[in-house]
C-alpha cells in the first residue's frame, strides 16, 4: 500500500524539498545513486567493467521546467561519453536517457514554426521537438564511440511521443533502443511491433504510478503480463533487455531464452546499480551478459523515490536513518 503513496510523493515539489534539504539523506542516497560528477562515475565505470560487468549510464534528472535545463542535460551525456571514450569499453557502456529530461516535458517553442496555412500541425504537444533535438547529439556521440542509447520509459502520457522519436533516431542509428513496461495494457502491442530484426528493447515492469485504465494493478498480473511480453521479445528478431531482479521471471527468461534457440549473446539481463548484486556477478560468471543500470547526479529525487517505492523496507531503512541522527 505503501508504494502508491510514494510514487505521489516523488512528483510532489513540497517532498522534494523536504527530502532532497535533509542532511542524513545523501547517505542513503548513495546506496542506489553512487556519485554527483562524472568524475565520481569514472572510477565505479572502471571497477563494474573490470567485474566482467556491462553498464547503462543515467544522468539523473527529469520533469524539468526550462530550456536551458534540457540542454544541460544534452550536454551532460555529452561530458560523459567524452570522459569514457578513452577507456574504449565501446558497447559495454550505453547511456540511458529520460525524455523528460531532454525538453519533452516543456510547452513546445516550435509551435510557432508550424503554425499557419502553409505547415502542418504539430503532431504531440510539449516539447516533443525540443527532445528529439536534444537527444539526437547524445545518440551520435555515442555511436562514435562504438555504443548507443536506450530511451526510458516514463509515464504512460509520454509514451507515444517518446517511440515516435525512437522511431526517428533509429533511421540514422538503428542500434537506439527503448524500454517497455509490462504493467501498461498497450505493451503487449507495442512488443510485437519492436521484436523486428534489429531493435534493441529491455522490458521491465514499470515504475510510475498509472491509473487502473491503463496498467494492471495486482503483482500478479504485472508478472503474469511481464512473462507474455517477454515471450514475444524472445521469440522475435530483435535484442532483448530483461530489466528485472525478480530471480522467478529471471528463471523463466533464460528458459524462454533457451526455448527460442537463442544463444547467450542474443539477449541480455540488466539491473540497477545498487540492487541484487550478487546476482549481477553470478549471472555475469555463469556467461551472461548482464548489464547494471548505473545512475549519478544532484538531482536524485525522482530516481530515488521510485526505488524506495519498490521496496517498502527502504523507507524503513530510510527512515529509521533519519531517527536515528
Ligand atoms: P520486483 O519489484 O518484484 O522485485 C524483485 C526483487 O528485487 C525484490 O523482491 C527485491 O529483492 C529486489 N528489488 C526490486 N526493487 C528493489 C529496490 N528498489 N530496492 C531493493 N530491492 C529491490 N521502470 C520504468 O518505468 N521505466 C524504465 O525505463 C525503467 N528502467 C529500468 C531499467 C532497469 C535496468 C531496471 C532493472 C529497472 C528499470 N525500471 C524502469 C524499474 C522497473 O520498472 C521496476 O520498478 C523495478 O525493476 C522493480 O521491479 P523488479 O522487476 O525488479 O521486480
Amino acid at each position: 500500500m505503501l508504494g502508491p503513496v510514494i510514487l505521489a510523493a516523488s512528483r510532489s515539489d513540497r517532498m522534494r524539498r523536504l527530502i532532497s534539504a535533509a542532511p542524513v539523506t545523501k547517505q542513503v542516497v548513495d546506496r542506489f545513486i553512487p556519485g554527483e560528477t562524472v568524475a565520481d562515475i569514472v572510477p565505479i565505470v572502471k571497477d563494474l567493467t573490470a567485474k566482467g560487468l556491462e553498464l547503462t549510464m543515467d544522468v539523473v534528472g527529469e520533469d524539468i521546467t526550462t530550456p536551458e535545463q534540457a540542454t544541460a542535460a544534452r550536454d551532460a551525456y555529452l561530458q560523459l561519453i567524452e570522459r569514457i571514450k578513452p577507456l574504449e569499453l565501446g558497447e559495454k557502456v550505453e547511456m540511458s536517457v529520460k525524455l523528460s529530461m531532454f525538453g519533452q516535458s516543456l510547452p513546445s517553442p516550435t509551435t510557432a514554426l508550424f503554425e499557419g496555412p502553409s505547415g502542418p500541425a504539430p503532431t504531440f504537444p510539449g516539447g516533443h521537438e525540443l527532445a528529439l533535438a536534444n537527444v539526437r547529439p547524445v545518440v551520435a556521440a555515442a555511436a562514435a564511440i562504438g555504443t548507443t542509447v536506450t530511451l526510458d520509459a516514463e509515464d504512460h502520457t509520454t509514451l507515444d511521443s517518446m517511440f515516435a522519436i525512437h522511431e526517428e533516431l533509429r533511421k540514422d542509428f538503428p542500434q537506439t533502443g527503448c524500454v517497455i513496461q509490462a504493467y501498461l495494457f498497450r505493451t503487449e502491442a507495442d512488443a510485437r511491433r519492436l521484436a523486428a530484426a534489429g531493435s534493441r528493447v529491455r522490458l521491465v515492469k514499470g515504475a510510475y504510478k498509472e491509473p487502473a485504465e491503463v496498467a494492471y494493478q495486482q503483482k500478479h498480473e504485472i508478472d503474469k503480463a511481464y512473462v507474455r511480453v517477454l515471450r514475444i521479445l524472445m521469440e522475435g528478431e530483435g535484442y532483448p533487455m530483461i530489466g528485472s531482479h525478480d530471480p522467478r521471471l529471471i528463471a523463466i527468461a533464460q528458459e524462454l531464452a533457451h526455448k527460442a534457440g537463442r544463444k547467450l549473446d542474443e539477449y541480455e539481463f540488466q539491473m540497477l546499480y545498487g540492487i541484487r548484486g550478487d546476482e549481477h556477478l553470478r549471472l555475469a560468471a555463469e556467461g551472461h551478459r548482464m548489464r547494471v543500470y548505473t545512475a549519478y547526479g544532484t538531482d536524485w529525487y525522482g530516481y530515488f523515490m521510485r526505488r524506495l517505492a519498490e521496496k517498502p523496507a527502504n523507507l524503513r531503512f530510510f527512515l529509521r536513518s533519519m531517527v536515528s541522527r
